[in-house]
């Protein structure tokens, strides 16, 4: 269309409607079709396209009147083209997907979803409920030297505990595996001045036999606090306190006397049995109670080792043994299920039955 007149417009534009009336998008049977009524209008060489572009060559008073018009026309076809778009685009979807054998409405697979091995579970819970009470947590090395298993501690050579606690000795160099995490707590005193209160989970090492309660290697939870004026009666209330936090709020407790080389006085901590309320069951062996802890006031020999005045300073100490907490909280039977890894046993204990 060279230079254009308004009859040779009129003209053009009386045949783009009657050519519009048979192209209706609406009735475009695929995707193509409707591609090539798109092209036909509206591509770069499109008829109502070139309508549009010829119009500069007419007087403006004309192009006022034809402009709108036209323009209107290519909004409404392409209004009426998109809507088709989606429409046959809907349609092939649903299409496609009825011929696939995908079938949507199937459950997915569940992502397998790690979790804390119980025994973790139940030092996180022991050590959050000790933090509440301002205890942090303190770690030392499994192999140790004697003087921090032992000496420091108040056991010295040749004293008949080092045979109590079953050690594990190694030669060269002469260390020792070991046998409590009290070790952690002649550390730590070493190494900041009182006041202190720490707790030291932690892997422990003993020459057992391995049977469904005993194990060569098992886990402790050891407590200290130091400070001025602590006496028996705050490890009385702090062990209780914490008893009643780990086993629930009707958790009755007994203190026995017992000795230890690094407390004194020194104490053993039973709970009433959890299964027979002290009526006697085979868990607490007819005896209505399970012992749970060992514990005392801290011996001044252990101070003057580490270098604390022990007319200044008092404080006491405890041990618990973890495995024997999580079998009584989970009613596990047999120490030996926390070490073999079986898949079948450890996904049982969420973190939410904790
Ligand atoms: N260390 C002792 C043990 O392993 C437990 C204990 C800790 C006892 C602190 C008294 C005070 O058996």
């Amino acid at each position: 269309m060279a230079s254009l007149t308004r009859k040779n417009w009129d003209s053009a534009y009386a045949k783009l409607k009657s050519a519009l009336k048979s192209a209706d998008p609406a009735q475009a049977a695929d995707l193509d079709a409707l591609e090539k009524i798109r092209l036909r209008f509206l591509g770069r060489k499109g008829s109502l396209t070139e309508l549009l572009k010829n119009l500069k060559d007419l007087p403006l008073k004309e192009r006022r009147e034809l402009g709108p018009q036209a323009q209107a026309r290519r909004g409404a076809l392409e209004e009426k083209i998109a809507a088709r778009k989606a429409q046959l685009e809907t349609q092939a979807d649903a299409a496609a997907l009825s011929e696939s054998s995908l079938d949507l409405t199937l459950p997915a697979f569940m992502p397998a979803r790690g979790r804390l091995h119980p025994l973790t579970q139940t030092i996180s819970e022991m050590a959050k409920i000790l933090s509440l009470m301002g205890f942090s947590w303190a770690e030392g090395p499994l192999v140790e030297s004697e003087y921090y298993n032992f000496e420091a501690l108040n056991i010295p050579a040749h004293h008949p505990a080092r045979d109590l606690q079953d050690t594990f000795y190694l030669e060269d160099p002469p260390l020792v595996m070991r046998t409590h995490t009290s070790a952690v707590q002649i550390r730590a005193m070493e190494s900041s001045r009182p006041p202190l209160r720490i707790i030291c989970p932690g892997r422990v090492f003993r020459n057992e036999e391995v049977d469904a309660t005993h194990s060569a290697v098992f886990h402790q939870v050891e407590g200290l606090a130091v400070d001025k004026n602590i006496t028996f009666a705050d490890l009385k209330g702090t062990l209780d306190l914490f008893l009643k936090r780990l086993f629930g709020p009707d958790t009755r407790t007994r203190f026995i006397p017992s000795y230890f080389p690094f407390t004194e006085p020194s104490a053993q901590v039973d709970v009433g049995c959890l299964f027979c309320s002290g009526s006697g069951c085979s868990v607490c062996k007819q005896s209505g109670w399970i012992e749970m802890l060992g514990a005392g006031v801290v011996n001044p020999n252990v101070f003057k080792f580490v270098n604390y005045d022990p007319e200044a300073w008092s404080g006491f100490a405890f041990g618990i043994g973890v495995e024997r907490v999580a079998m009584l909280r989970l009613g596990i039977k047999d120490i030996r299920d926390f070490y073999e890894n079986d898949m079948r046993f450890l996904s049982q204990f969420d973190e939410s039955l904790i």
